[in-house]
């Protein structure tokens, strides 16, 4: 039988081409347990909390303001989630024009699921959606500062960020 994350990889592979299907069902590297991937399906706010409480980025991400959370679903436009026997695992928040910029805002995975190469693969898939012009831009959070670099992404030297309610100086 062939190694699962080679499954995982060519699925995501024929999306880059373009026939994807809007999900995919594959079995993770433990063989053991079905992960399925999706770029269109919507979740509920409930389930965005819950999966980002389970992952542990849920410390920095503003869990007590359902109005900010729902603002986080409804504006992101491409939302890349896993689902284990129908439990959201997996997300990947970005918000995108396709073709130049998208800016990966969360990456979570429940901490039961963590390193079996479910990171890895949201990050592909939303990869596979975007043009060949466009880069992914995220600002790591402390305990993923290694993670990224492990990925191929390479650290910006010049990255900016003001909170929308400062005066400019
Ligand atoms: C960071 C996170 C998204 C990674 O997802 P994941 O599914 O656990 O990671 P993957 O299985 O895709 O890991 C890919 C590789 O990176 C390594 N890796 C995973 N998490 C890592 C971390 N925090 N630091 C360094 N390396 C890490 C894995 O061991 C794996 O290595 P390998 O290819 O040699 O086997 C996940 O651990 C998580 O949700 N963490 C808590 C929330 C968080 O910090 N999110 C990032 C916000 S910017």
């Amino acid at each position: 039988m062939r190694p699962a994350r080679q499954t995982a990889r060519e699925v995501i592979c024929r999306g880059r081409g373009g026939a994807v299907a809007s999900r995919e069902t594959i079995c993770d590297d433990v063989g053991a347990m079905i992960i399925e991937y999706a770029f269109d399906r919507p979740i509920s706010v409930d389930a965005f909390a819950d999966v980002l409480r389970r992952s542990t980025l849920g410390e920095r991400r503003p869990l007590e303001d359902r109005a900010c959370l729902e603002a986080m679903l409804g504006h992101a436009n491409l939302l890349c989630t896993a689902w284990a026997d129908g439990l959201l695992v997996g997300v990947a928040r970005s918000v995108t024009d396709f073709a130049y910029c998208c800016y990966l805002s969360d990456l979570a995975v429940d901490e039961r699921h963590q390193r079996r190469g479910i990171g890895r693969e949201l990050i592909r898939l939303t990869q596979s959606r975007l043009g060949p012009r466009a880069k992914l831009i995220l600002l790591a959070a402390p305990k993923a500062v290694d993670y990224y670099p492990r990925l191929g992404f390479e650290r910006h030297p010049s990255a900016w960020t003001i909170a929308a309610d400062r005066p400019l100086a």
